[in-house]
């Protein structure tokens, strides 16, 4: 008899973006010549000093289990970053150091969340953040976004659904935000964060794409608002993005030490630790290497404001420039709506596109936002120039 899977297991679909890479990783070994927008990773190669820690590490051989939340060196640098750059006071003890954010906001909410629990989610959102709701049997929550509110929640609506539902336990909040580039301002926070505190929920806030804003804007981390709103906060961040570092798998968590505690005593019964070569060199990337994540943050700028005037230039297509992340996000209703080719949705447009054009890309439906489509610019100005070209081609050629 064939062996049962799971209802959790059956209910998790594989993450769009991966499967989308690994189509156009496929066809480029096939010797096709794709060009993928459609990664989440930067293209810069990992600083040099960092690679330096870790060799360093091997050599002396840092190669055994460490401490599961993460050894205290590390800790403490982050610790620091977060004063420094957040303004943010936080004890070592209230960090909890995984293999990746990815890992951090599954732990956390296996840490928070019962079975029935809402889970409250900006809509568009990242693809993993339904999943990870469901896979701890709670319910995601969409809060639907307009461009026309440059895809932000606002205060008054969020606090019109928490009034609606029966079990609200948390709202993810990603800013800047994966897929539409939003930042939210301080007074933005503010407002959310009180609604937040009136209902008393728990504020998970993902900041992974802190260090990639635009035009000289800031960051600001909802928990900095007041001590009251840090200690309903779990902040969420992580060297995979700022530092060209997805590969060495490591995020972590701040927030409340009794949160953070169970946290890392369901970790220590799964991954255990983050990788120790890793660990020792992120605390080269968060103390030594301001002047690496200012260049990677200029050339995302650069090819940010090429790709989306280009866009732009395109016939019916609108597409809003982006404040912080390496995505941009275009509307293409009027092609799925217009088309001669038999697409129906974006699913189908990005299928055509790959098929025909060769150019890999993921569609909105991905991130709960249908009439779009999302080119990641974490690739070369050559890849953009040539794939942009075949995109306008691509549109133009498939319109009645
Ligand atoms: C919004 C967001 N959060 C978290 C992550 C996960 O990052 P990590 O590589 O640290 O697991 C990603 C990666 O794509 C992301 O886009």
């Amino acid at each position: 008899m064939a062996i049962q899977i799971s209802h959790r297991a059956k209910a998790i679909k594989p993450s769009p973006t991966l499967t989308v890479s690994t189509i156009a990783t496929r066809l480029k070994a096939q010797g096709i010549d794709v060009i993928n927008f459609g990664v989440g990773e930067p293209d810069f190669e990992t600083p040099i000093q960092v690679r330096n820690a870790a060799h360093k590490a091997i050599d002396e051989n840092f190669t055994k289990y460490t401490e599961s939340s993460g050894i205290l060196e590390l800790r403490e640098a982050i610790s620091a970053k977060l004063l420094r750059d957040n303004n943010l006071k936080c004890d070592p003890n209230d960090i909890l150091v995984s293999p990746g954010a990815k890992a951090s906001i599954t732990f956390l909410l296996m840490t928070i969340c019962d079975p029935r629990d809402e889970v409250l989610i900006p809509s568009p959102y990242w693809v993993s953040y339904t999943s990870q709701v469901e896979m701890v049997d709670a319910f995601p929550i969409l809060l639907p976004t307009r461009a026309a509110s440059k895809f932000k929640i606002s205060a008054e609506q969020l606090d019109e659904v928490l009034q609606s539902l029966s079990n609200p336990k948390a709202l993810i909040l990603n800013s800047p935000n994966n897929p539409t580039g939003s930042i939210y301002n301080k007074k933005e926070l503010e407002k959310i964060a009180e609604v937040c505190l009136k209902h008393n929920i728990v504020i998970i806030s993902d900041e992974i794409y802190e260090k990639l804003i635009y035009d000289g804007r800031e960051h600001v981390s909802i928990a900095s608002i007041s001590e009251e709103v840090r200690d309903h906060t779990i902040l969420i961040n992580g060297v995979s993005k700022a530092y060209a570092m997805t590969g060495w798998r490591l995020g972590y968590a701040a927030g409340p030490r009794d949160i953070i505690k169970s946290a890392a005593r369901i970790q220590s019964h799964t991954t255990s630790c983050v990788n120790s070569i890793t660990q020792k060199a992120a605390i080269v990337a968060l103390q030594d290497c301001d002047e690496n994540v200012n260049k990677m943050r200029d050339e995302f700028q650069r090819r940010r404001n090429f790709l989306t005037e280009g866009l732009n230039d395109i016939p019916n297509l609108k597409c809003r420039l982006p404040k912080g992340a390496f995505y941009v996000m275009p509307n293409v209703s009027f092609y799925i709506h217009n088309n001669k080719v038999g697409v129906r949705n974006s699913r189908e447009l990005c299928e055509y596109i790959l098929e025909k054009h060769r150019v890999a890309l993921v569609p909105g439906s991905a991130f709960g936002a249908e009439k779009y489509v999302r080119f990641s610019y974490a690739t070369s100005m050559e890849n953009i120039e040539e794939g942009l070209k075949r995109f306008k081609t691509a549109l133009a050629t498939s319109v009645r």
